[in-house]
Parts: C-alpha cells; structure tokens; sequence
C-alpha cells in the first residue's frame, strides 16, 4: 500500500507526528521555508500545516514526476496555495530567490545526491535570514547515502553556520518511520 495515502504507514506522521516534530525543532506559524530535493513530499505537507495560512513553503525537487503526486496530495489536504512546488535544481532555483528570504530551509537526505554540496550551503546561507536556520538530516543511520558528520560539520563552518544541534526523533524516511538524528543549524 502507499505509504503516503490515507491508512498507510504514515497516516500518524501526516495527521500529527510531523508537525509536531518541526515545531520542536523551530518552525512557526507564519515562517517561510524552502524544502530541497522533497521527494514525495515526506516533509512538504508538514510544513505547510505548520507555517499556516500567513507562511509559505517552497519545495524544489528534480523529479517532476514526485512533485505531480505530491501537487495532488496538498490539494486534496486543502493545503495547496501554502506551497510553491518547482520542479528543478534546487541550485538554480535558489540562485533566482531573493537574498534573507527564509525562516527555515531543510535538508532531508538529500545531501548525498547533490553534486556540489558546498555551492547547495553557500546558496542557503545567502537566501537564510540571520536568525533563519538550516534544519539537516544527513541520513546517518546504515545507508549507502550516509553522509559523514565530520565532513558535515566542516562544511557548515565554512559557510558561516553554527555547530549543529543534534535532536533524536522519529522522523519519516523512505515512506517509513525510523529513529534517527536531525540537526538544527543557525548562524555563528
Ligand atoms: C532520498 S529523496 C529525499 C526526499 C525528501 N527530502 C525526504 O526526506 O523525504 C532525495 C530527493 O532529492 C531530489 N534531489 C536530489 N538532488 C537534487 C537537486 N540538486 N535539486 C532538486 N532535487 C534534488 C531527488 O530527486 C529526490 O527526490
């Protein structure tokens, strides 16, 4: 069964669980946000139910195929005009956003496919407000995608982000749940 649709695996993370992990990790009532490589959408939804009418959520993926099922998803949630779905490299799409733009940009296991994964941060740290924050999950469980945190933490440093914060949760990932570590990143 999908995991997506109603009645499937992730029917608690699309009525309640998500949400209230993105508030617990800062996300507010109003906030803009920018979603890179969102997939299915795992996180889409979450956050336009948090951000609320007043936010906005823009979500960039390279699979056009995703944003389709995704773009129907949040129609029939009523969540639609709350989000911006661009179909593309997230690069590009953030080269063209204005500078100080975003509350919150997140990086769900996505790290491991982009190409130039110093240009993906320096074009956040142009487009994050000053007290914005990157919100990263590198996929550090067992996974061909792993991303090393070391090299992580190297990166974000050179980019003017502050340590990460690590937050041990129950997050959605590959139409499951898994307990794993996000981190919360702001400015040094
Ligand atoms: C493993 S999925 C993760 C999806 C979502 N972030 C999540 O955690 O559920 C990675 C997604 O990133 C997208 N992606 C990878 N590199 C990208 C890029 N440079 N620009 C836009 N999307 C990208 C892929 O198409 C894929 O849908």
């Amino acid at each position: 069964m999908d995991p997506h649709a109603p009645g499937g695996a992730l029917t608690e993370w699309y009525a309640r669980d998500g949400a209230a992990l993105l508030r617990e990790l800062g996300v507010c009532a109003g906030d803009t946000a920018f979603d890179v490589g969102c997939g299915d959408g795992q996180y889409v939804l979450p956050l336009a139910q948090v951000v609320g009418p007043q936010g906005h959520v823009t979500a960039v993926d390279r699979n056009a195929q995703k944003l389709t099922a995704l773009r129907a998803r949040l129609e029939s949630a009523g969540l639609a005009e709350r989000v911006n779905l661009v179909s593309g490299d997230a690069l590009d799409v953030l080269a063209a956003a204005a500078a100080d733009r975003f509350d919150a940009a997140l990086v769900f296991d996505v790290l491991q496919h982009v190409d130039d994964g110093d240009a993906l941060l320096a074009a956040l740290a142009r487009v994050l407000r000053p007290a914005g924050q990157l919100l990263v999950y590198p996929t550090e469980a067992v996974h061909p995608g792993r991303v090393p945190m070391d090299r992580l933490r190297e990166a974000l440093q050179r980019h003017g982000f502050a340590r990460p914060q690590p937050h041990r949760a129950r997050i959605a990932h590959s139409g499951g749940l898994v307990d794993d570590t996000v981190y919360r990143v702001g400015r040094a």
